[in-house]
């Protein structure tokens, strides 16, 4: 009881440590002319003659991402291979989160072989961290999160991530609200950076009035936004990432629900939690998305074949040349204030919430 009512009084600290901060970045806001701190790009629309390498950006040195997939036994044969044989070898080290190890594949077992269904999603994402915090935290810049459904366009990705410093605590996606809280959407994968994930593993991992404990149900993305925002990390939605862009990046549905030209294929549930807007048809998502949810094994292979072999005679390949800006602390924290966490006041009554995702 003791220990858990000084938690509590750390985590009021924290709250109010972070409100201070949250109003001198408001002040910040009135100071500084917002838009002159943006990136600036120059989004080049300069052709090359030459054969078009694709897979490197032309210019700047890459970023090394790692990307964690989570996974299960019964996918082995069908998703996990499709994301290891397409996306998975963009990656600059691919690992997959499973119950269960399966070496050919670089499958790791993180959690009881009992403990790797949907319901425990949360502890194998936990775990998953865990291994590749243990593993691998030196030695890569960026963290992603995808599952084994979602298909990642990774040099899009090291495009956004470019004008952003893997030493500041930011954390990327597709930007939910949900009982007043913020965090990524899971399924459209999300992006810590070294610091965001050193954070999580450091201060929020074996707390449990900073981040929920593990239990069976747990909500995985919304569990990583409490977790995050309670540990100072700055949300970045991908409409907001990429200067002169303001399209969605990292989308939580299958590429075909948004180009259909109506909103039928939009379920309710994306209404009532995205906070960008949600758009049908062809200006739907940005030029340079990221990644894709509910990818089936033929709809890897057919984006990986649109993407990367299909050639249109006559038409040629853009380059785009970027300088790499590292946006500063200060400018992050200017442009994207700490979430107001006010709203988890007590993550118990947070996770005993009914579950109607
Ligand atoms: C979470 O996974 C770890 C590692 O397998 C295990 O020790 C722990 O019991 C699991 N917790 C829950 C609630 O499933
Ligand atoms: C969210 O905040 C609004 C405005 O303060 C409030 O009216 C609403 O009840 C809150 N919703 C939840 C689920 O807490
Ligand atoms: C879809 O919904 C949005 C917002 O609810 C509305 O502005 C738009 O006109 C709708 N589009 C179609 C094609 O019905
Ligand atoms: C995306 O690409 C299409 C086709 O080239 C172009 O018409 C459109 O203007 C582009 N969108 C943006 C925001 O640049
Ligand atoms: C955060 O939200 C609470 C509850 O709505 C509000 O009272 C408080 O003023 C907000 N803090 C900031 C810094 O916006």
């Amino acid at each position: 009881m003791t220990a858990k009512i000084k938690l509590r009084s750390q985590l009021h600290l924290l709250t109010g440590f972070t409100g201070g901060f949250v109003f001198a970045f408001v002040l910040l806001l009135y100071v500084y002319d917002v838009s002159r701190e943006a990136p600036c790009w120059s989004s080049s629309t300069t052709f090359s003659t030459a054969t078009a390498t694709l897979g490197r950006p032309a210019e700047a040195p890459l970023s090394r991402i790692l990307c964690m997939v989570l996974t299960h036994p019964d996918n082995l044969d069908g998703l996990a291979r499709t994301v290891h044989d397409t996306w998975g070898q963009r990656c600059s080290q691919l690992v997959f989160a499973s119950s269960d190890t399966y070496e050919p594949l670089g499958v790791v077992q993180v959690v009881e072989p009992n403990g790797g269904g949907y319901e425990d999603l949360w502890n194998k994402t936990r775990e998953g961290f865990r291994h590749v915090w243990e593993h691998y935290g030196q030695d890569y810049d960026w963290f992603l999160k995808a599952d084994d459904d979602t298909y990642v366009i990774m040099e899009n990705l090291q495009y956004l991530l470019s004008g952003f410093d893997p030493e500041t605590p930011v954390y990327f996606g597709h930007k939910m609200s949900r009982y007043n809280v913020s965090y990524m959407s899971g399924g459209a994968s999300y992006v810590l950076s070294r610091e965001a994930l050193h954070r999580f593993m450091t201060l929020a991992y074996e707390s449990e009035v900073i981040c929920p404990h593990p239990k069976k149900m747990g909500i995985e993305d919304f569990y990583m936004g409490i977790c995050l925002q309670n540990v100072g990390v700055h949300f970045v939605d991908s409409t907001q990432a990429l200067a002169g862009d303001t399209k969605p990046k990292f989308m939580p549905l299958d590429l075909e629900n948004y180009l259909a030209d109506s909103n039928s294929s939009i379920p309710d549930w994306l209404r009532l939690m995205s906070v960008p807007q949600v758009e049908t048809g062809l200006r739907c998502c940005s030029n340079y998305s990221v990644a894709f949810h509910y990818a089936s094994h033929e709809r890897m292979l057919l984006y990986e074949f649109l993407l990367y072999h299909l050639r249109v005679v006559g038409r040629p390949a853009t380059t785009e040349t970027y300088k790499k800006y590292q946006l500063s602390l200060t400018d992050l924290t200017s442009r994207f204030p700490l979430e107001n966490n006010s709203y988890i006041k007590d993550l118990q009554q947070m996770s005993e919430k009914p579950d109607n995702f």
